[in-house]
């Protein structure tokens, strides 16, 4: 079985036959919401909201912890996490789906680890390559097979959030080697990583990050984000 995080464009999953929903709990609290399992296709799929069903959990305040044990826990064998980002990298055009293979993380303040506190023990997990190798050449054959042109590897920047960047934070983002720019890929890779589970990144780009492009300011396209959702689909239809 496949996890399947969708982010604040993929709330729901129409194509998702589903069979049951569970509320798991955790050791660390409650999970965005219940999870939904279901198939796509051949493929048995349990799919969780990272922002909630009501896409209200703001990228500082997700309980990643609580997301990926309670994946974990229903035996999932590998994730495929989904979610926004700005271009930065001048073919990161808003409408690119990228399959980032590496990561910077600029995010503070979240519960990043399952190991801490007086009864774990202090444990360093490699995490040279954040994003499991096997699944992303899965999801860029999928892409392909689904007649989807998908960017392989990219740097993605994970930011605090709520807000956008600035364009100097982007300048600096750039020199630091990051192509594209989101909110939620960290802690969530790195969680994964701790408890061994397979775990890739689909970006979908919906904007040029602050200062690309030639709008003054950041603008969603939302137009763009519509056609994503499909793209996604025939991408996970294909699975
Ligand atoms: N910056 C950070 N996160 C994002 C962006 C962005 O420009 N677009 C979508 N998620």
């Amino acid at each position: 079985m496949l996890a399947i995080i969708g982010g604040s464009s993929l709330v729901k999953l129409p194509i998702l036959e589903v069979t049951h929903r569970q509320v798991v709990r955790t050791p660390y609290g409650d999970p965005s919401c219940a999870l939904t399992f279901g198939r796509i296709g051949m493929q048995n799929v349990v799919f969780i909201a990272r922002h909630g069903y009501g896409n209200s959990i703001a990228p500082h305040e997700i309980n990643y912890r609580a997301n990926i044990w309670a994946l974990h826990s229903v035996g999932v064998k590998g994730v495929i996490a989904i979610g926004s980002v700005g271009g930065i990298r001048p073919d990161m055009v808003p409408g690119s789906l990228v399959i980032p293979d590496n990561i910077v993380d600029y995010s503070w303040g979240r519960k990043h680890t399952f190991f801490e506190g007086p009864d774990k023990p202090v444990v360093h997990v490699d995490f040279t390559w954040p994003f499991d190798g096997e699944l992303r050449a899965r999801l860029l054959q999928t892409s392909r097979k689904a007649g989807l042109s998908v960017i392989d590897g990219a740097v993605y920047a994970c930011t605090q959030g709520p807000r956008l960047e600035s364009a100097a934070e982007i300048r600096r983002i750039e020199r630091d080697g990051a192509d594209i720019v989101g909110m939620t890929g960290m802690p969530e890779a790195a969680l994964a990583r701790e408890l061994a589970l397979p775990y890739a990144n689909l970006s979908l780009v919906v904007n040029w990050a602050a200062g690309k492009g030639c709008s003054e300011i950041v603008r969603f396209d939302e137009a763009r984000i519509g056609l994503h959702v499909r793209e996604v689909e025939k991408i996970l239809l294909t699975l």
